[in-house]
């Protein structure tokens, strides 16, 4: 009785939702529900995690193991995500790790990968924090990762947000994605700028040596 009541209370919601009867239900596009995956994923942002180079125990009690660093992308062009320091983050930091090594496992479905980019800023000041000191630490806890990155012996520190870039394991086959894996960009504004199979990103993509992915970039 209360089940069916319950069931009832559903079904009236849905029709609401729908304010429309059954046979005038029109599928949503593929595009529409992806685009709202990936601004799911875009709002986790501050949750998960930043990938980094394995962590390993630290083998003196009082000290840590090194926190992620931001990374200089290797893409030089300005068209793809070049010239931006970012900081990797998934929810499946493990197995991405693993790409490009014996171990090297396909990632699950709903992966989700993104680079949060920074436009890169000289830091002409004193070095940037190591890892292993307290300041470093306490950025670390608060960004999630030490906000600094060096390329050619100088420091740059991360500046504005440049936005993220996603990329979103579905099932193999479904629509609008380039086998299975989806893309996105989401502007500084959390505006959803693109999402699916968007060619701007496939044309590199496509050609990764991971199933569409390039993998932990060692500098
Ligand atoms: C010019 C080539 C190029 C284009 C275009 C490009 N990428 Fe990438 N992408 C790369 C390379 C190379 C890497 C490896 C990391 C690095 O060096 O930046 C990468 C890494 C990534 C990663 C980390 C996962 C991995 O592959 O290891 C994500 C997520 C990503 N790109 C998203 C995107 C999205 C979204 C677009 C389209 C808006 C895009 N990329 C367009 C070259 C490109």
């Amino acid at each position: 009785m209360r089940s069916t009541a319950r069931r009832s209370h559903g079904l009236a919601a849905l029709a609401l939702l729908c304010a429309c009867s059954a046979d005038e239900v029109v599928p949503a596009r593929a595009g529409g529900a992806i685009e709202a995956m990936i601004r799911a994923a875009a709002g986790s942002v501050p949750e998960l995690p930043v990938v980094g180079p394995h962590l390993n125990w630290s083998p003196f009690l009082c000290m840590m193991p090194p926190a992620a660093r931001a990374l200089h992308s290797t893409v030089e062009a300005e068209d793809g995500h070049g010239s931006k320091i970012y900081a990797l983050r998934s929810n499946q930091g493990g197995p991405y790790m693993k790409l490009g090594t014996e171990e090297e496992v396909e990632l699950p479905l709903f992966t989700v990968l993104i680079k949060e980019a920074f436009t890169p800023v000289l830091h002409a000041g004193e070095d940037a924090p190591s890892p292993h000191s307290t300041p470093g630490w306490e950025l670390a806890a608060s960004h999630g990762y030490i906000p600094f990155a060096e390329r050619d012996g100088l420091t740059y520190r991360t500046g504005a947000s440049r936005g993220l870039f996603v990329m979103l394991r579905l099932p193999e086959g479904t629509p609008d994605t380039m086998d299975g894996w989806a893309f996105g960009t989401v502007d500084p504004a959390g505006r959803v700028t693109g999402a699916g199979a968007m060619e701007s990103c496939i044309r590199c993509h496509r050609a990764a040596k991971h199933g569409g992915l390039f993998g932990w970039q060692a500098e």
